[in-house]
């Protein structure tokens, strides 16, 4: 089914659960459809429920009444090297436009660098570099013609840091802050704003699975990174930001 092209669209990766789970929710007051994508599907219907309860809220509030979000999900595998063809080709299947992309998918696989295969490095970095850049890449046609067009791309501490047990993490994070600055120098004139928002801990499944022995008491919720999202997708005139670094409150400043 193709959906009419009178509302703007998001496409967001890792929406499952945790942050990108978050981030649809609090994109629900500003009236996007969705196209949302995740392995786990009862965890994208959950999202899917939560997103048109946010909708309905936001609607009623404004205008006392409203007509719910189109929400389309879509079960991917983003470690395979094809991936962002097939999701792009199931994207481009339902929906016309393209308004707001968010690259947020991600996976950590902890190990001591001398344990890593090389189905690891191609698993880490499909997953958090090689599909994001290539669903940015079909994703400039259809954002081109937006007004404006998003890509957010959620990246880490560790697109600047390198942690133990981290290095391909690190390294795909890496991969994903540099080519976001490139990318972001071609399309500047093209009225595509493209940020990187970095955090530090985050209270969701995967820094719980990477840190078990961690204190989640001082973790960022997941809400605060979308509400950061939020802020960026409201920014308007001249001013623009590259990066937003987002640590936890009890770490040290500046670090
Ligand atoms: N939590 C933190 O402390 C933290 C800090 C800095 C940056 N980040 C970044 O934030 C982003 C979201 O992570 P999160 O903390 O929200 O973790 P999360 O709760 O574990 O969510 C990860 C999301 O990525 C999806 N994903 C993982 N592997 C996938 C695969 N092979 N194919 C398709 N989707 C896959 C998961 O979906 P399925 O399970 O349904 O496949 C899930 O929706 C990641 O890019 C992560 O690197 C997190």
């Amino acid at each position: 089914m193709m959906v009419s092209d009178d509302k703007k669209v998001a496409l967001i990766t890792g929406a499952s659960k945790g942050i990108g789970r978050a981030a649809a929710v609090a994109a629900a007051r500003l009236g996007y459809d969705f196209f949302l994508t995740g392995r786990d599907v009862a965890g994208l219907e959950e999202t899917a429920a939560l997103v048109r309860k946010a909708s309905s809220v936001s609607s009623g509030e404004k205008f006392g009444c409203g007509e719910g979000p189109f929400i389309a999900l879509h079960s991917e595998d983003l470690s395979r090297s094809d991936s962002a063809e097939r999701l792009f080709d199931a994207f481009s299947g339902s929906f016309e436009r393209l308004d707001l992309l968010i690259n947020n998918a991600g996976t950590v696989n902890p190990k001591n660098t001398e344990d890593y295969s090389a189905e690891d490095w191609d698993s880490v970095m499909n997953i958090n570099a090689r599909t994001p850049f290539f669903l940015m890449q079909k994703s400039i046609p259809m954002l081109k013609a937006a007004d404006p067009g998003f890509i957010i791309n959620i990246g880490s501490v560790v697109s600047h840091k390198g942690y133990e047990n981290q290095a391909l993490y690190s390294a795909s994070k890496h991969a994903l802050l540099g080519y976001t600055k490139a990318v972001a120098r071609e399309l500047r004139d093209m009225n595509i704003r493209i940020h990187v928002v970095s955090p530090g801990g985050v209270d969701t499944d995967l820094i719980r699975g990477v840190r078990p022995d961690i204190d989640t008491t001082d973790l960022i919720s997941p809400a605060d990174i979308a509400e950061t999202i939020m802020f960026l997708l409201q920014m308007k005139g001249n001013a623009m930001i590259d990066e937003i670094e987002i640590r936890r409150r009890t770490k040290l400043p500046w670090d």
